[in-house]
């Protein structure tokens, strides 16, 4: 793996790192103006940065170009889609630019921890740790909320990826051993200390659908089109509608099930914030295979592998929920463990699980336990 220096012939100036992440719950509930509850994890991405004198970018990844190709390079102020990694960082600078924020050019080396296509956020994780960089290297007066939504400019812009405010946001104000609590319509957030009792899982399935981002997208119109069919702007302003449940059910196929998860959710994550403070781990537990059940056949974003993943979970004894976390089509599951048990749970869930499916998991959290980094897609 190249250094900095043997990449650029000199040391950083900066160096800056931001985490991937897990959602507890709130799924798919962010671009409906939605709750959610996710939080940090303890695998990381690093950005070291130099400044240059001219207004040239050279970028170099560990984890994409495999310590062999020379860094890629670009203008600043000549951003364009290229359909590859490079676009998150010309989409972190373009994003600068048009929020009127005057930067120079720099050498770049982005070591990535945070696995990807695992559903965890690898892509947010990189953005926010390269905005932290550049803020450092050129002074620049953002606040963590403000640099949350440039990040997701970079990639709703010049990446082309429709995601919602969660993914950067929890990245750039949430704190290790805590959930944040973030309500979408007004991007207020709330730190909720996770009890002394929980110690969190997530293990990827390995499988990964090649069509996710399609998909994703044809579930964002569908919502789009249910809250017109409301007669509101969004799902979360259906929320006041009387008579909701049966305006929902009165929607043609598959709205009214797209509109029936997202807000059964929203009312998922405020019960789990309160089951959270009471230390609650069973209701929190029950909370979480709602949400799940919830995702697999309302929103339909599960596939069979993570389904079974899931089952293995809910069924392994110190284990109080589960279900699966992220985008979906494949990817990781989160499950509330009994702190002291979660290695054990976790160790016995993934072999049990390979056995059954044949596929390759990764048991992520708690570190240090499976292949961290073995995640297709
Ligand atoms: C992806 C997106 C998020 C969110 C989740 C689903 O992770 O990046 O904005 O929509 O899917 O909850």
């Amino acid at each position: 793996m190249r250094t900095f220096v043997e990449l650029y012939g000199r040391p950083p100036d900066v160096i800056a790192d931001a985490p991937g992440r897990v959602n507890l719950i709130g799924e798919h509930t962010d671009y409906n103006d939605g709750l959610m509850l996710p939080a940090t994890l303890p695998q990381r991405t690093q950005a070291e940065l130099a400044r240059r004198g001219d207004r040239q970018v050279r970028a170099w990844s560990t984890s994409i170009t495999r310590g062999g190709p020379p860094p890629a390079t670009y203008v600043l102020g000549e951003e364009v889609r290229q359909k590859r990694w490079l676009d998150y960082v010309q989409g972190a600078t373009k994003a600068l630019a048009d929020a009127g924020h005057h930067i120079g050019g720099f050498d770049l080396r982005i070591d990535s921890r945070v696995p990807r296509g695992g559903g965890l956020s690898s892509s947010a994780a990189l953005l926010v740790a390269l905005l932290r960089g550049l803020r450092q290297l050129y002074g620049l007066a953002i606040d963590d909320v403000t640099l949350a939504h440039l990040a997701r400019r970079a990639e709703n812009d010049l990446v082309g990826a429709p995601v919602g405010i969660m993914d950067p946001l929890v990245i750039s104000v949430g704190r290790p051993g805590e959930a944040l609590f973030i309500d979408a319509a007004s991007s207020t957030t709330r730190h909720v200390p996770l009890p002394p009792s929980l110690a969190l899982v997530v293990i990827d399935s390995g499988v990964h659908h090649s069509h996710a981002g399609g998909e994703y997208r044809t579930r964002k119109a569908e919502c789009e089109a249910a809250a017109t069919a409301l007669g509101v702007s969004t799902l979360r302003e259906a929320e006041t509608l009387d008579g909701l449940d049966a305006r929902i059910a009165a929607l043609p196929e598959p709205l009214n099930r797209r509109a029936r998860h997202v807000v059964a959710e929203n009312a998922r994550v405020r019960r789990a914030e309160s089951l959270l403070v009471a230390g609650d781990l069973a209701a929190l537990g029950r909370v979480l295979n709602e949400g799940h059940a919830s995702l697999r056949d309302d929103y339909a974003v599960s596939v069979p592998a993570v389904d079974r993943l899931v089952q293995i979970a809910q069924r392994e004894p110190g284990i109080h929920g589960a279900r699966l976390t992220g985008g979906g089509f494949g990817g990781a599951v989160v499950a509330l463990a009994d702190a002291g048990r979660a290695a054990a749970a976790a160790a016995t869930i993934a072999a049990a699980y390979e056995t059954a499916t044949g596929h390759q998991p990764a048991v992520l959290v708690p570190a240090g336990i499976g292949a961290p980094g073995a995640v297709s897609g």
